[in-house]
């Protein structure tokens, strides 16, 4: 196993010795990664002589045997670990900023990132701070947040690093993230079908696809050959990712079937059209009076996964305004699904649309467990972390 500490430059940055010490007592090789700033609190002699391998520091490194080492690390490593990391590091994470080695290793890396800051009180507090923040997690990085206490500049309050032990946790267990789905098939339906109502108008629903499409990264990142059926949405193809689009319900059950031979696990977290419009072939005009539209039932793609269960997992998704979980339980039981991911649309903040959400998984097993509010990519991670058995591996990072 090998993982990747970026230090960047904050009074913490002397904490890295005990990161390496840690992840190399575990076994673990680590290559750090130390920034011009980072350099001013910690010595690369230090940190290369407990990690035992040479630290890169700059991008353009004359010395290095590998022209583009930074590519060439990421095909290595297990886990990217950064601790600690500065307002300005997660500000360029956030953005994709690529001006130094570590910025520009983080963009390259396909592996599970984690991220440790560390700062004073006011700038973790920051808008900005929080809002970088909160756009890393929703693309599935891991935080360990800082912790209460006294800071370096003499003042108590949130910002001290959270202690070695509790990141070096983090960082094994997101390396062993990495592999844990390696040589799985997995196939993911995301967001809404658009049914024909005529020529330029069509029937469709408000899911982004955002959940399906985190699940679908989460996936990517922990080593599944993973196959995206997306409806229409705006959102980039994850990383390493095959992605098929397609527009009606009956062309997302086609490709679903065709794609799902092999699968291990099958989630269904696409909004399909329950009823499609008896679609005029030639654009309806107004009349002057009301218009009425005849409804047909449309296929009911997750039923027809359920009677010819192939694959070992079978993960269904119930978005419902009313009576949630009683609705999401017998939807559980009547589609022959493993689990369910039951979240209420009725409530604003969360669910459809919105970047966060919040939902509770019912087990075949009668297992419940509720996942409260977070970005869509921590859900991700935390739905796959109970439906492939690991929740005690990763439970609180
Ligand atoms: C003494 C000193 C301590 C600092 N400590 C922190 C810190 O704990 N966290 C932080 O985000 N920035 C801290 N800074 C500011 C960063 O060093 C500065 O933003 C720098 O540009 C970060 O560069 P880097 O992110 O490339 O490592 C500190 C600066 C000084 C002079």
């Amino acid at each position: 196993m090998l993982i990747a500490l970026g230090v960047s430059g904050g009074i913490a940055a002397y904490k890295a010795c005990e990161i390496v010490r840690g992840l190399d007592k575990a076994g673990a090789g680590v290559q750090v990664l130390l920034t011009e700033s980072a350099e001013q609190f910690v010595t690369p002699l230090t940190l290369q002589t407990l990690s035992r391998r040479k630290v890169l520091q700059r991008t353009f490194d004359l010395d290095a045997e590998k022209t583009i080492q930074h590519i060439e690390l990421t095909r290595q490593i297990d886990a990217l670990v950064v601790a600690p990391a500065t307002a300005n590091m997660l500000a360029k994470f956030a953005r994709g900023i690529a001006d130094d080695l570590l910025s520009t290793f983080y963009v390259s890396v396909a592996a599970p990132v984690v991220v440790a800051p560390a700062m004073n009180t006011r700038m973790w507090l920051h808008p900005a701070t929080q809002q970088n923040l909160a756009a890393l997690q929703a693309r599935g990085v891991a935080v360990v947040p800082p912790e209460d206490g006294w800071l370096a500049e003499g003042e108590t309050g949130v910002g001290r690093m959270a202690e070695p032990e509790v990141i070096v946790e983090a960082a094994l267990r997101a390396a062993r993230r990495s592999s844990e789905l390696h040589g799985r098939k997995i196939v993911i339906s995301a967001g809404p079908t658009r049914e024909a109502v005529d020529p330029v108008r069509f029937l469709s629903n408000r899911s982004s696809g955002k959940m399906g499409f985190a699940l679908a990264a989460a996936c990517a990142r922990r080593g599944a050959q993973v196959v995206l059926v997306s409806g229409p949405v705006g959102l980039p193809t994850p990383y390493g990712v095959r992605r098929f689009d397609v527009e009606t319900s009956r062309e997302m059950r086609e490709r679903l079937l065709a794609v799902r031979e092999g699968a291990d696990a099958v989630f269904m977290a696409a909004a399909v059209s329950d009823y499609l419009p008896r679609a005029s072939a030639s654009k309806i005009k107004r009349s002057g009076g009301a218009l009425e539209l005849a409804l047909d039932e449309g296929p009911d793609i997750l039923r027809e996964l359920g009677e010819s269960r192939c694959e070992r997992l079978l993960v269904g998704f119930a978005a419902e305004t009313d009576d949630l979980l009683r609705n999401a339980s017998d939807k559980l039981k009547r589609k022959n699904l493993d689990w369910i991911v039951a979240n209420d649309v009725s409530r604003p903040d969360v669910g459809i649309e919105a970047e966060d959400n919040a939902v509770t998984l019912l087990g075949r097993n009668g297992e419940r467990i509720d996942v409260p509010k977070a970005s869509k990519g921590e859900i991700a991670d935390r739905i796959l972390d109970h439906v492939f058995g690991a929740a005690e591996v990763v439970a609180d990072v």
